[in-house]
């Protein structure tokens, strides 16, 4: 089982904690970042390629329902079946249209050439999201669009292990910073969905002043989490570990693509890091920086990942030394 939202370990002190799931880390893995272009898609490619290398079973999903192109970069041309067809009951499970790719993972592929296919309903996106966690596999890895709707956000909150990518570009890194506090306010809003593993402790006190946080843009804008836990803690003390829970256990994993120099990594991380702590009170992970690398362009006009075709590059070994640290 999985608590909704990625997230670290939580220690759980009172019987009510102990209700809450416990985590498996890593095995659904998302890849998201407000950003388009930053490498999301080929990135998931090429993890999912590299963790069936190593003999575990992975499904790849593309989740990014307004622009799927996952199967291409798995060297898959033409889909005979989409997510759209099991969300149609054209099949019964997402295992029906799984396919085998040429180079190890199942793929299930998504569609976006339907009008309004980012847009699913509520009721929908539950079913989906209930089906991805159901998936038999090691590792699923689910591949996001670049963008803060509502869809992505719930998608990306309910792996347990959330990449955020960007580049060393502020508007890549801003839309990075952008997609982290919108995931954390997302999940706060949801603390007691249907989806959520806190849903059992629904608290009407707190969940009426974290809608009247997010109500106020000065709130949200101007003076961080910080304002929030202040409330809770005293309009309803004994339900404050519920929201610092929430946000403590929200541990996205920033990921550097085709970083420039060092130095300018290290600065942009240290101080994303900094204003995430300050103003969200979430502790940002770094999960590592991965250099331009024109093996990895020539593999996206290819159309084969690249650490199937070059297992001892530079990607492969970024790959082995991440997954060490995260899987
Ligand atoms: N490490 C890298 N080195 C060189 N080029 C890269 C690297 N990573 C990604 N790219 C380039 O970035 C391009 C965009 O990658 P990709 O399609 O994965 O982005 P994306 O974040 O999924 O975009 P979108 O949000 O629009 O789906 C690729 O075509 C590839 O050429
Ligand atoms: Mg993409």
């Amino acid at each position: 089982m999985t608590i909704s939202g990625n997230a670290a370990q939580t220690d759980p002190a009172t019987a009510m904690e102990k209700s809450i799931p416990a985590l498996e880390p890593g095995r659904i893995i998302a890849i998201g970042g407000a950003k388009g272009g930053v490498g999301k898609s080929i990135f998931a490619a090429n993890l999912g390629t590299f963790l069936a290398r190593q003999g575990k079973k992975v499904v790849l999903i593309d989740l990014d329902l307004g622009g799927a192109n996952l199967h291409l970069y798995m060297g898959v041309w033409a889909l005979k079946h989409r997510i759209n067809d099991f969300l149609d009951k054209k099949v019964a499970g997402l295992e029906e249209i799984a396919v085998r790719t040429p180079h190890g993972p199942l793929l299930i592929g998504g569609g976006s050439s339907r009008l309004g296919a980012p847009n699913l309903p509520f009721v929908r996106k539950l079913k989906l999201i209930r089906a991805v966690k159901k998936l038999s596999a090691d590792h699923v890895i689910i591949d996001l669009g670049g963008d803060t709707s509502f869809n992505i956000l719930d998608f990306y909150l309910a792996a347990d292990t959330g990449l955020v990518m960007t580049t060393c570009d502020p508007a890549s890194y801003m839309d990075a910073y952008i997609f982290i506090k919108m995931g954390l306010y997302r999940r706060l809003a949801r603390l007691f969905g249907p989806e959520s593993g806190w849903h059992k402790l629904k608290d009407d006190t707190v969940k009426r002043i974290i809608a009247d946080f997010l109500d106020q843009p000065g709130n949200t804008n101007g003076h961080g989490i910080g304002h929030l836990l202040e409330r809770i803690g005293s309009e309803a003390p004994s339900k404050a570990y519920l929201v610092k829970n929430a946000i403590e256990s929200f541990r996205p994993r920033l990921l550097v693509n085709m970083a420039k120099s060092p130095s300018e990594t290290r600065d942009l991380v240290t101080r994303l890091r900094k204003v995430a702590l300050r103003m969200l009170a979430v502790e940002v992970e770094f999960a590592g920086a991965l250099p331009p690398d024109p093996k990895v362009a020539q593999s996206a006009h290819d159309l084969v990942p690249d650490v199937a075709g070059n297992p001892d590059g530079v990607l492969a070994g970024f790959l082995g030394g991440m997954c060490r640290k995260l899987i």
